[in-house]
């Protein structure tokens, strides 16, 4: 055959190929024509081989044939995985897509989010136990959520919190405090203290303290850098250790019911002495850390106005996240704030 008629042959084999890859109906079909069409044991591919055997002129006719087939299929095969790569997003888009107008029409209201869901019960629950409810502000200053606490300036436990510092050069006249987004709820302990004392109503104190607390850190399945605690403070006289890991199981009871049990690990806190981190079985049978507890030292009780040759107390900070994901079997402590309506749905 000439040259002429071999180059003829590949316009037949482009053009058939292209009908056949605009209609492939998936990436897998795309790559299997392209191999039957260029691959090694394709025509092309043979032609491609037989040029040796042709003269000058012939060789060149169908080289340029060749090399303008090959252009073309690999450009239509490159194109038609574009357009499927595209329809496949497309289809997954739809599929997951959250339409929230669909939402309209339904005769349901909305409800509070699950997290202020288990604040409010957590506040019935130590109400009932005879707890009254404290609240601090956000915003603190480095003296209540650290110097107060035990943890003076240069204090290396300091580093056990990732804190969020608040730039004040341009806030006039708020002095030379330096201000923060609070830490833990634990600021809360102090003021509670200063205001008894203050108002003359304790101590005898017994509160609990809920609220957000803020820290720089990487979300992941157990952490957030905004996430609520709950604090609880007693301070009255000849209070013990038992008094703390008592109250901790009577709640453990109270909220998670008879099945569930709580254990208490000897840690460190610069504000309690002993510390202990609290841990709640989960109904797999593993624990769960929840946050931490411990005596209220001596130095917090002076800075918060009262005599720790009178007066002994406890404290703990529990994560209100973390209860929740207990109670309600959460994996992932990200899924409370993605607000994605499939999770918020279901409680
Ligand atoms: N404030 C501590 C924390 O958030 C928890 C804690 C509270 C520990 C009270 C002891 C007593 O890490």
């Amino acid at each position: 055959m000439s040259g002429a008629e071999l180059a003829e042959e590949t316009r037949t084999l482009v053009a058939a190929g292209l009908a056949r890859l605009a209609d492939a109906p998936s990436s897998a079909e795309v790559r299997s024509i392209e191999s039957e069409l260029l691959g090694k044991r394709s025509r092309l591919t043979e032609m491609k081989a037989g040029m040796r055997d042709l003269d000058a002129e012939d060789r060149r006719v169908l080289g340029a044939a060749l090399n303008q087939a090959r252009t073309e299929l690999e450009a239509a095969a490159a194109e038609r995985l574009d357009h499927l790569a595209a329809r496949e997003r497309r289809a997954v888009l739809a599929a997951e897509r959250l339409d929230l107008t669909e939402y309209q029409g339904r005769a349901s209201t909305g409800h509070r989010h699950l997290v202020t869901q288990t604040w409010e019960r957590l506040e019935d629950v130590f109400v009932g136990m005879g707890f009254t409810v404290a609240t601090g502000p956000e915003v603190e200053t480095d003296w209540f959520n650290f110097e107060a606490l035990n943890l003076p300036p240069s204090h290396p436990a300091r580093s056990l919190w990732d804190t969020l510092y608040l730039d004040t050069t341009d806030l006039d006249g708020v002095g030379d405090q330096q201000l923060l987004l609070r830490t833990h709820t634990s600021p809360v302990q102090v003021r509670t203290m200063l205001r008894a004392v203050r108002e003359g109503s304790g101590p005898p104190i017994y509160v609990v303290c809920p609220g957000r607390a803020y820290r720089q850190d990487t979300a992941d399945a157990t952490h957030l850098p905004v996430f609520h605690q709950i604090e609880m403070l007693v301070i009255d006289r000849g209070i013990t250790m038992g008094d703390l890991s008592g109250t901790i199981e009577t709640f453990t009871k109270a909220y998670f019911g008879q099945e569930l049990t709580s254990r208490l690990r000897p840690s460190y806190f610069p504000f309690t002495e002993p510390s202990a981190e609290v841990d709640i079985s989960q109904p797999d049978g593993s624990w769960l850390e929840v946050g931490g507890c411990g005596m209220v030292h001596p130095n917090v009780l002076r800075a918060g106005g009262l005599d720790p040759e009178e007066w002994s107390g406890f404290a703990f900070g529990f994560g209100i996240e973390r209860l929740t994901m207990i109670r309600h079997h959460v994996t992932d402590i990200r899924d409370f704030i993605t607000n994605d309506m499939r999770f918020l749905e279901q409680f």
